[in-house]
C-alpha cells in the first residue's frame, strides 16, 4: 500500500529512519515528507535512500504533479511521527504552509500520529486541546512512551517504539482501530489510588499508578467511546478527550461513580480503591507527645463500589457492562485464579480483569499480565504486553460483549 510518512522536528526524527525500515521490509510504497526543521535533525538524503523515493516539504517542488493534493490523495494510510506540539496545533486547526500539512488536509485513509516532546508541551493545556480535536476527528494520536527524555528529565512525552507505531499503523489499516467499535457508547472509568486522610497533611494510599487505567481510557476513546474519567491519585496524566472528575477518597470515588454510572452503557473499576479509611479524622495535623505512646489508627469499612454499582444497575433494570479489576496473590487457601473467581462471583459484575501482584510487579511497571474472567461463563482469556496493550484487548473484550447490551438512553 501507498503510505505517506511524516516526520516532525524533533530529536526523535532519527527513530523514524527504523519505521521507515518495517515499511518499506513489509513491501509498502512510502513517500516520507518531512517538515523543514525535521531536516535539521535527519537529512533529505537518508530519507530519499531508504525510501527509495524523492523527499521533499514543499509546494512549489514538481509542481505539475500536483503533489499537495495528490499525495494525501494516493496515501492509504498516513503516519506523523514524531508528531510534535506544532505538527499536532497545525494539524488540529488545520493549516496548510507546508507540504506535509497540506497533505494531512487532503487525507482519504486512516492518520495516526506518534507524539514525542516534553512532558510539559504534552502536558500542556494547549496541546490536550489540539490532541482531543484530532481524536474526535477519528484521527488516531498513540500516547507517548515515558521514559528519560532528551535532557536529564524523564517522563511521558518519548516517541513510542517504531515497532509499536507499525502495529498501530497496520491495526487502523485493517480495521481494528478503525471500526470504533464503541461509537456511540458512554464508558466510565475509574483509575489510580484513592488516598483516606488522617488529618490535613497525612494519608494512607497505595501504589497504584493510574498508568493502565489511563491506558483503559485511550483504548475507549480510539474505539469511539465518550469516556467519564474518574482519577484518584495518578502518577500519569488522563489522557485527552476524556470528561475528568478528580476524586480522592473512597467516597469521593463512590458518589462519582454512581452519578457517571447511571447513564453509562460500560462501567471499568481500574482505580485501587481503599478497603478501609481512618475512623476518625483528625482536623489539626497529629503531634507527637514526648513520653507520650504512638497513636493508634482504628480502621473501618469503606462501602464496596463496584458491589454497589451491580446493586444500581440491578435496581433500575438498566442494560449495562461492568468490569471490575483484582489485583491477586495466590496463597495456601488458593491459587491468583481460584481468588479472582470466589472475587467475580461475590462482586456480581460481567468481567474480571486479573493482574497477579507481587512488590515490584505491575504496580507502576510499564508491562502488564492479566487474565479476563467472565461472570457469563466464557472461557478465561489471557492478556499480556504493554499496558497499552492489555487495555487494547480488554475494550475489544468490552466492545465483543456490547451487542447484548442497547445502548443507554
Ligand atoms: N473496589 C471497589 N470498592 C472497594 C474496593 C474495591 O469498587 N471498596 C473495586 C476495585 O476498583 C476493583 C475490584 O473492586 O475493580 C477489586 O478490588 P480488590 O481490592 O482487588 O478486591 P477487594 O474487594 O478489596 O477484595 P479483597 O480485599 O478481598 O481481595
Amino acid at each position: 500500500m501507498r503510505i505517506v510518512l511524516g516526520v516532525g522536528g524533533g530529536i526523535a526524527a532519527y527513530k523514524v529512519a527504523s519505521l521507515l525500515r518495517l515499511f518499506t521490509e513489509a513491501g509498502h510504497q512510502v513517500t516520507v515528507i518531512p517538515t523543514e526543521a525535521a531536516t535539521r535533525f535527519v537529512g533529505v538524503a537518508t530519507w530519499e535512500a531508504l525510501s527509495g523515493n524523492p523527499v521533499s516539504n514543499s509546494v512549489f517542488d514538481d509542481v505539475e504533479k500536483v503533489n499537495h493534493v495528490r499525495l494525501g490523495h494516493e496515501a492509504n494510510l498516513i503516519v506523523v511521527a514524531p508528531a510534535t506540539a506544532d505538527l499536532l496545533a497545525k494539524a488540529a486547526t488545520g493549516q496548510a504552509g507546508d507540504l506535509l500539512t497540506n497533505t494531512l488536509l487532503m487525507a482519504h485513509g486512516p492518520v495516526l500520529f506518534a507524539p514525542a516532546m516534553h512532558t510539559e508541551m504534552w502536558q500542556h493545556a494547549a496541546t490536550r486541546a489540539n490532541v482531543a480535536t484530532l481524536r474526535e476527528r477519528g484521527v488516531a494520536v498513540l500516547e507517548p512512551a515515558s521514559g528519560r527524555l532528551t535532557g536529564a528529565d524523564s517522563g511521558p512525552g518519548r516517541l513510542p517504539d517504531p515497532e509499536e507505531i507499525f502495529e498501530a499503523a497496520m491495526a487502523l489499516v485493517t480495521g481494528a482501530g478503525r471500526e470504533r467499535p464503541l461509537a456511540g457508547r458512554t464508558v466510565t472509568i475509574s483509575a489510580g489510588g484513592t488516598r483516606e486522610a488522617l488529618d490535613p497533611v497525612r494519608f494512607l494510599g497505595n501504589r497504584s499508578s493510574g498508568k493502565q487505567g489511563a491506558a483503559l481510557a485511550a483504548a475507549a476513546l480510539a474505539a469511539g467511546a465518550e469516556v467519564r474519567f474518574l482519577a484518584a491519585h495518578m502518577d500519569v496524566e488522563p489522557p485527552a478527550g476524556v470528561e475528568l472528575v478528580r476524586v480522592e477518597s473512597a467516597l469521593e470515588l463512590r458518589e462519582a461513580a454512581l452519578k457517571a454510572a447511571v447513564d453509562s452503557d460500560v462501567v471499568i473499576m481500574a482505580a485501587a480503591v481503599a478497603d478501609f479509611r481512618p475512623a476518625e479524622v483528625s482536623d489539626t495535623k497529629i503531634k507527637k507527645v514526648d513520653g507520650e505512646d504512638a497513636p493508634v489508627v482504628h480502621l473501618v469499612r469503606n462501602p464496596d463500589i463496584l458491589r454497589e454499582l451491580v446493586e444500581q444497575r440491578d435496581a433500575g433494570g438498566a442494560q449495562q457492562l461492568i468490569v471490575g479489576f483484582a489485583a491477586e496473590t495466590g496463597d495456601e487457601q488458593g491459587d491468583v485464579l481460584e481468588h479472582a473467581a470466589a472475587k467475580l462471583k461475590r462482586k456480581g459484575c460481567d468481567l474480571l480483569v486479573v493482574n497477579h501482584v507481587g512488590v515490584g510487579r505491575v504496580f507502576g511497571q510499564d508491562e502488564n499480565s492479566v487474565v479476563i474472567l467472565s461472570g457469563r461463563g466464557a472461557e478465561p482469556e489471557q492478556a499480556s504486553g504493554s499496558k497499552a496493550e492489555v487495555a487494547a484487548a480488554v475494550i475489544v473484550r468490552v466492545a465483543s460483549e456490547l451487542p447484548l447490551v442497547s445502548p443507554a438512553p
